[in-house]
């Protein structure tokens, strides 16, 4: 349903160019749930703009970007916008950014179906108070009267992804849904995701700092590091064995994750290299306690290894 290939996103800057995604290949198939993890910086927005053509005036892009059969690299602003809000969309971290301020909630939620899908504001009204139900909003008609400011944050996110629900997407590409709520909203606001996909069948990227978030919704995991995909593998794969060592690290530093109640991503030692740099070798040679000669002058390639997990080391675990 999604399939970029060889995406590489720079973006321009005062005295050099920095290059934020490089070569990223990665597929979700219809009603999958794929978690994408990695530090900050990693590229995991990015990658995900640029299927909305949300990136910055100063990007520059290559690659292909697949949506049910569209590239939507090429497409023009007015396709993107048959596309963007009814079969694709987008959940952010801060609802509060999302949201026009200046409309209340049953307004801007009716003007997403009277736009993508036709419908009257008699229809649309209903079908927003509905949906406010279907995301378990109490008191969905006074909540409707209401302008975002008035909502908690959880239930700023609820109003978001039922927004973005409202079309009955494909694809919903959530990105950091749960990091700007405290723990008890946090743990709710993915269980929402959760029975929201059950009972509308769409498929979601799921770009989380949280590895419990991951753990409990992703089918399968992809691992970024340094603007490249450095592990993709079905979810139950990478959890009890993760073939690359940055994977590796990353698990090892969140001990708790059975508890699913990590919200922020372990911090391992070192620091990403800086994106304007070009490394010959592995990006991830500097903290990697199994690096060798190899490591430092030849790329490691995605490939096989072990079952249907890929991963870019020369020595996986
Ligand atoms: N408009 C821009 N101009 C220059 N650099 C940019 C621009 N937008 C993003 N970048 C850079 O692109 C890189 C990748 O950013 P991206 O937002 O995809 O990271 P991320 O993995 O989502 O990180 P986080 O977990 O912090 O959200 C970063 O180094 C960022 O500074
Ligand atoms: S290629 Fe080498 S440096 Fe990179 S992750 Fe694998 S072992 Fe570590
Ligand atoms: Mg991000």
């Amino acid at each position: 349903m999604l399939q970029i290939d060889s995406l590489c996103i720079e973006f321009r800057q005062e005295r050099a160019r920095v290059a934020a995604v490089r070569d990223v290949s990665l597929a979700l198939a219809p009603g999958e749930c794929v978690g994408v993890v990695g530090e900050s910086g990693s590229g995991k927005t990015q990658t995900f703009l640029a299927a909305m053509g949300l990136l910055g005036r100063n990007a520059l892009v290559s690659g292909s970007i697949r949506f049910e059969g569209r590239e939507l690299l090429a497409a023009a602003t007015s396709e993107l916008n048959r596309v963007r809000g009814a079969r694709l969309a987008m959940i952010f971290q801060d609802p509060m950014t999302s949201l026009t301020p200046h409309l209340t909630v049953g307004v801007q939620m009716a003007e997403v179906l009277v736009c993508h899908a036709g419908l009257s504001w008699t229809a649309a009204k209903r079908k927003a108070l509905d949906m406010l139900q279907t995301v378990r909003i109490a008191d969905a008609a006074r909540r409707m009267r209401q302008y975002p400011h008035e909502l908690s944050g959880g239930m700023r996110q609820r109003v978001m992804i039922g927004m973005s629900l409202l079309c009955e997407p494909a694809l919903v590409i959530a990105d950091e849904p749960t990091s700007a709520l405290d723990a008890t909203i946090h743990v709710q606001v993915i269980e929402l995701l959760a029975a929201m996909r059950r009972e509308f069948r769409m498929a979601i990227a799921l770009i989380s700092h949280d590895l419990g978030a991951v753990h409990a919704l992703a089918d399968r995991v992809v691992v970024m590091y340094a603007g490249r995909v450095v592990e993709c593998a079905p979810a139950t794969a990478i959890f009890a064995h993760p073939r690359h060592p940055y994977t590796a690290e990353l698990l090892r530093c969140a001990p708790n994750l059975s508890a699913a109640r990590l919200n922020r991503m372990p911090s391992i030692t070192g620091q990403p290299p800086d994106p304007a740099e070009v490394l010959p070798g592995c990006a991830f040679a500097a903290r990697c306690a199994r690096a060798d000669a190899r490591c430092r002058i030849e790329r490691p390639l995605l490939v096989q290894s072990g079952g249907a997990a890929q991963a870019a080391c020369h020595h996986p675990l």
